[in-house]
């Protein structure tokens, strides 16, 4: 689902999208090459566990698209210089990270490895290559994340400005918090065109099943041998989340990238605060499923009680605004996720995802954990899923 996305005329440019094979940087492929369909991208991704090329699959194969994708590690500084001589890019849009708060709480050396380095190695490559960026129309835009500005009360009804010192209570967001100064700091020293832009939690397809809306419709859609299989919810699920539309975060990064101020953050989000609870029930109403499937499990240590985005200076300054409500979005991706069970099978048949789960609920009950591991033979559907789209 997309609000509807005029192409524009204009000049070419290439452009650098790290993490392209992710959830977010995937739709922001998609996005681009719909509203610029004469930009030439480049897609740099080390293919973690969480990135799936299977998201680009209609992109890659359209001979029209002036698209390539470059398995790479952007903590890499020799293949970075590399590629930044190779392309001349214009633009480079870094969504490359390790992105799950409780995995960074189980071992964070790889958020601080990839999510400070990585922008380092990135930002100096355009510091040693880039000749005047300022006045060649470069510009380098960082993709952060609201959960720099730390936890806000529940009912204190504030909210989360771009003036607001980060208070980073994991080591993800501890690791983004930083990457920031870093951005931040080639911008006053070097004069490098970056900008930021922390953006609340994002739905929608194509969304890794460890995090909760595709976890909650697979776990709630499949079975194991006719044994329904638990929801895990931290906590009482009364935190607070505020949900964007995926495409609608992505319209936002398009405009941030043409139209931003150098030097700038910019908040996104779209004053959608809902609880967890709220949105697990709906899910579950919405695929006729009892409430009883919710198993609630301990708070990760700190888990944050609110976020909320003041996003009035995009929306002022940059006229941008989301375009999909949260039941127009909801209705859309509980469908989509409805209907792609065999690629969210074959995310959760992995050995990866399998110690992940296990720790997940450790310490409530390992048989549940296994309750969640597909059998092999579900992930054959998936090559016939794939033909289709
Ligand atoms: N998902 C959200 O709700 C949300 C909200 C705000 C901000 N963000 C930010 O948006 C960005 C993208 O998030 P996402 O949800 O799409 O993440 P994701 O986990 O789905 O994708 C991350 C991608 O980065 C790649 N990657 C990881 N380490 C890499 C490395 N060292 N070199 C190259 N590629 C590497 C992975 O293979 C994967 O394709 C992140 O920077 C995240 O912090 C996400």
């Amino acid at each position: 689902m997309q609000a509807k996305i005029v192409a524009m005329q204009e000049e070419p440019k290439t452009m650098l999208v790290t993490g392209g094979a992710g959830f977010i940087g995937s739709e922001f492929i998609r996005y681009t090459f719909l509203k610029h369909p004469n930009y030439q991208i480049i897609n740099l991704d080390k293919l973690t566990y969480a990135g799936d090329l299977f998201r680009l699959t209609k992109i890659a194969s359209n001979p029209k698209l002036n698209y390539k994708f470059v398995e790479g590690d952007i903590t890499d500084a020799g293949f970075v210089t590399q590629l930044f001589n190779q392309y001349d890019f214009d633009y480079v849009v870094n969504f490359a990270a390790e992105t799950h708060v409780t995995r960074s709480i189980f071992n964070p050396a790889p958020f601080m490895h990839t999510n400070i380095e990585g922008v380092r190695t990135l930002l100096n490559a355009a510091f040693h290559i880039w000749k005047e960026p300022a006045e060649n129309g470069k510009r380098f835009l960082h993709i952060s994340t609201d959960e720099v500005y730390g936890s806000l009360e529940k009912d204190d009804y504030t909210f989360f400005t771009e003036e607001m010192l980060p208070r980073p209570r994991s080591p993800y967001s501890a690791s983004k918090a930083e990457a920031d100064l870093v951005a931040q700091s080639y911008f006053s020293a070097h004069n490098i065109p970056v900008l930021i832009t922390r953006s609340t939690n994002n739905y929608g397809p194509w969304q890794h099943p460890e995090k909760l809306i595709p976890l909650v419709v697979s776990n709630a859609l499949e079975d194991k041998k006719g044994k329904p299989i638990p929801i895990p919810i931290h906590g009482d699920g009364r935190d607070i989340r505020d949900w964007l539309y995926v495409g609608d975060h992505c319209a936002a990064i398009d405009t941030v990238l043409h139209y931003g101020k150098p030097g700038e953050i910019y908040n996104i989000g779209s004053n959608n605060e809902v609880e967890t609870i709220e949105i697990v029930e709906k899910i579950l109403d919405v695929l006729n499923k009892p409430h009883s499937l919710i198993k609630f499990i301990p708070f990760r240590e700190n888990h944050d009680m609110r976020y909320a985005i003041d996003a009035s200076k995009i929306k002022n300054d940059l006229h941008w605004e989301p375009k999909v409500s949260f039941d127009e979005g909801m209705e859309f991706t509980i469908k989509w996720y409805s209907g792609s069970l065999s690629w969210l099978q074959k995310l959760k048949s992995t050995s990866d995802f399998r110690n992940y789960y296990q720790k997940l609920v450790a310490g409530t009950d390992a048989e549940e954990a296994e309750e969640i591991i597909v059998s092999s033979a579900d992930i054959n559907d998936y090559a016939v899923e794939a033909a289709g789209l």
